[in-house]
């Protein structure tokens, strides 16, 4: 109970996650690099269905990202056929957990079968009320950047906007995460210390965790490790300490 209790204390709103690590995985045991993946999706489920559990409002998950596409044809076409039975096998347990699912990246890269189970998914459980759960997939972050400033130019040429009109806010909401708060946490697994291209502009501020562990071996405990982490770091947007402490105090 009092564990509960603590679990549940200054969680993050938003929780993004780069699952990195599946291939790794699989070779350290002699398996094919898709047996790591298929371990992945355990995972996913799993941490999904905890984080719903204890709370947590958006969680966003890299599941595959524009550069991935260049990837073995392989690799590639088992992903996209895992993808496509994790969202058929998950949808009832997402309506039994109230869960919403979210899609960001470019949709048109995506094998029409796969993208319209995506829109199914999104569809049957638009009017839930519980956490977000959003895949990103074939995303970049570049390119949703590139995407945004293009569009808002055609606003600004089409005499819909002035360049004046272009605040941070009116940014964020041209990009793929528009109904997303920024993330509060990044956690990256198997212990890459890099970005690869996952939300530039939304992770301005967010607080960054990296564990060696692959994301096929990662579980409650080590989403409780990152949680506990998270909940020590003092979030300073640019202000000091003494500043954060008097705005608490009053
Ligand atoms: C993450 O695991 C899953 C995807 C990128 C699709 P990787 O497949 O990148 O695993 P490693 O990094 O090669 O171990
Ligand atoms: C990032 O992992 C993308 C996903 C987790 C889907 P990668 O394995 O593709 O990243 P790099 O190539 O190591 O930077
Ligand atoms: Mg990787």
């Amino acid at each position: 109970m009092a564990f509960e209790a603590t679990l549940k204390e200054n969680l993050p709103r938003h929780l993004a996650i780069i699952m990195d690590g599946n291939g790794r995985w699989a070779k350290a045991r002699m398996l094919p690099r898709i047996m790591g993946h298929r371990k992945g999706v355990q995972t996913v489920r799993l941490i999904v269905e905890e984080c719903s559990r204890i709370g947590i409002g958006y969680l966003t998950l890299f599941a595959f990202s524009s550069e991935n596409w260049s990837r073995p044809k392989t690799e590639v076409r088992s992903l996209m056929s895992l993808l496509k039975k994790y969202i058929k096998m998950e949808v009832p347990r997402m309506m039994a957990n109230n869960i919403r699912f979210n899609v960001i990246g470019n949709r048109n890269d995506l094998p029409e079968d796969v993208a319209a189970g995506l829109d199914d998914a999104m569809r049957v459980t638009a009017g839930n009320s519980g956490m977000t759960l959003t895949l990103a997939l074939s995303y970049g972050s570049r390119q949703e950047l590139l995407q945004a400033t293009k569009f808002i130019a055609e606003e600004v040429r089409n005499g819909l906007l002035s360049p004046d009109d272009i605040t941070e806010e009116l940014f964020s909401s041209r990009l793929y995460t528009t109904s997303l708060p920024d993330p509060d946490l990044l956690v990256r697994t198997s212990g890459e210390m890099r970005i690869s291209n996952f939300l530039l502009w939304q992770l301005a501020y967010t607080e960054l965790y990296f564990t060696d562990v692959k994301w096929p071996d990662f579980n409650r405990d080590e989403l409780y490790k990152a949680l506990a982490n998270y909940r020590q770091r003092e979030r300073r947007f640019g202000l000091t300490s003494d500043q954060l402490r008097s705005a608490t105090d009053n």
